[in-house]
């Protein structure tokens, strides 16, 4: 298979779903299942464009997608490839025109991640990452900073469709607001990751989110040196849900 040619084809499908996302104007909201979880109907546009044009460029590739209400990974598409999509991840900031928001595309292979795109339409930025081979932004290498926490920005997610967890959310980010310069909260989870993975910020965590906010950007990051894990170190799952914890290579242990 040819590789690159492979990657080439994610980036474009992504770079025009991001087009879609930045000329989509007045999006009309639809609540989904709890607290603040609402859908556009530019993310089940952006969904299916997705789902017809990366089928061409790898027809054997099986899909999971945000928008298509399968929140598990079915046995079905255990093996081979699998194309874990989010059309926007970023929805309250896109209702909001509170930016960015990205498109987010992971390919696994074999339940491993093998091939992560994130793009941010509004700036322009395009992140990709084949497993072993680095991690780009916008063809440049990019590495995490390796500037100790107490020099750095640290990014938080909130988990917002999840309230059982904000106790913990807020103790973990008061005890990490000690020991960093600031805390910020940007709404995306895979922009988060690709922050930390080109420098901007050290740390990010969440208590828990889904494969398809995670499954490009935590590639990405790796590649470009980060541990990703979840939040208690230990390996992210392939498999479903997760809380996540990705640190740059300056950051030592877990520092809460
Ligand atoms: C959400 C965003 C947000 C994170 C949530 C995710 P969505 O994805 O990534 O930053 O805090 O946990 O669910 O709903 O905008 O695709
Ligand atoms: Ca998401
Ligand atoms: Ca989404």
């Amino acid at each position: 298979m040819d590789e690159s040619k492979l990657i080439d084809g994610i980036k474009e499908a992504a770079r025009e779903a991001g087009q879609i996302m930045k000329d989509a104007v007045r999006p009309k909201v639809m609540e989904k299942s709890g607290h603040a979880n609402f859908v556009t109907e530019t993310d089940e546009r952006i969904q299916e464009f997705l789902i017809e044009r990366l089928t061409k460029v790898l027809p054997e590739a099986s899909f999971l997608g945000e928008e298509e209400g399968q929140d598990v990974y079915t046995e079905k598409m255990g093996h081979g490839f699998v194309f874990v999509i989010d059309p926007i991840d970023g929805t309250s900031n896109f209702i909001y025109a509170y930016h960015p928001s990205v498109v987010s595309i992971g390919l696994l292979k074999d339940k491993k991640p093998y091939m992560g795109v994130v793009y941010n339409p509004y700036d322009d930025m395009m992140f990709e990452s084949i497993t072993g081979m680095g991690a780009y932004m916008n063809g440049e290498r990019i590495m995490s900073s390796d500037a100790p926490l107490s020099d750095s920005l640290v990014v938080f997610g909130t988990a917002p469709y999840y309230t059982e967890l904000r106790d913990e959310t807020f103790r973990i980010a008061k005890s990490l607001m000690d020991k960093c310069v600031d805390i910020r909260r940007s709404g995306t989870a895979a922009w988060d990751m690709c922050c930390v993975a080109m420098g901007r910020c050290s740390l990010y965590f969440e208590m828990k989110i889904q494969l398809w906010d995670y499954a490009a950007a935590a590639l990405i990051a790796s590649e470009a040196g980060c541990t990703v894990t979840d939040i208690k170190g230990n390996p992210l799952s392939y498999t479903g849900a997760s809380s996540t914890l990705c640190r740059a290579r300056g950051v030592r242990g877990i520092p809460f």
